[in-house]
């Protein structure tokens, strides 16, 4: 923790913003830690609800821990329309985890999210920062198999 307080602290003194300081604590820690928020808190000078705030702005931001990797289903209305609503029961059946929830071994954890302007590829999931679609079955085997 003491690692993650002087990076926060260096990030505050060069000006940065509070999101990267927020970027920093989830590529150290996976997640926003409470004792983060605690601490991003008093080096900025404001309330950990504040924080909190600011953080639940950013849909990319974890509030709890998450797997290694995030499989995100767009659930907005062009992937809905696709049939995003069963992409998101085939991958919860396939991995054993409803929405929300982390595989056993940590390695996934399965949200729903918004459009990312990737609509053309429709039903399309993000696993991190990664975009695929259209989401198949056998597309999704593929997929697993990279990141297992
Ligand atoms: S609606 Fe899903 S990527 Fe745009």
């Amino acid at each position: 923790m003491e690692k993650i307080m002087n990076k926060i602290k260096e990030i505050r003194e060069n000006e940065g913003s509070m999101l990267d300081a927020f970027m920093a604590v989830q590529a150290e820690l996976g997640y926003l830690a409470p004792e983060a928020i605690t601490a991003i808190a008093g080096i900025y000078d404001t309330t950990e609800a504040q924080v909190y705030e600011t953080a639940s702005f950013y849909s990319y931001l974890y509030l709890e821990p998450v797997g290694k990797h995030v499989i995100r289903v767009c659930r907005s209305a062009p992937c809905c329309a696709a049939g995003a609503l069963e992409v998101t029961e085939m991958i919860g059946r396939r991995l054993g985890i409803g929405i929300g929830e982390t595989t056993e071994d940590g390695l996934f954890t399965l949200i729903e999210g918004e459009c990312v302007g990737q609509c053309a590829k429709a039903p399309v999931i993000t696993v991190d920062r990664k975009v695929y679609g259209p989401l198949t079955e056998e597309l999704l085997e593929e997929i697993i198999g990279q990141y297992c």
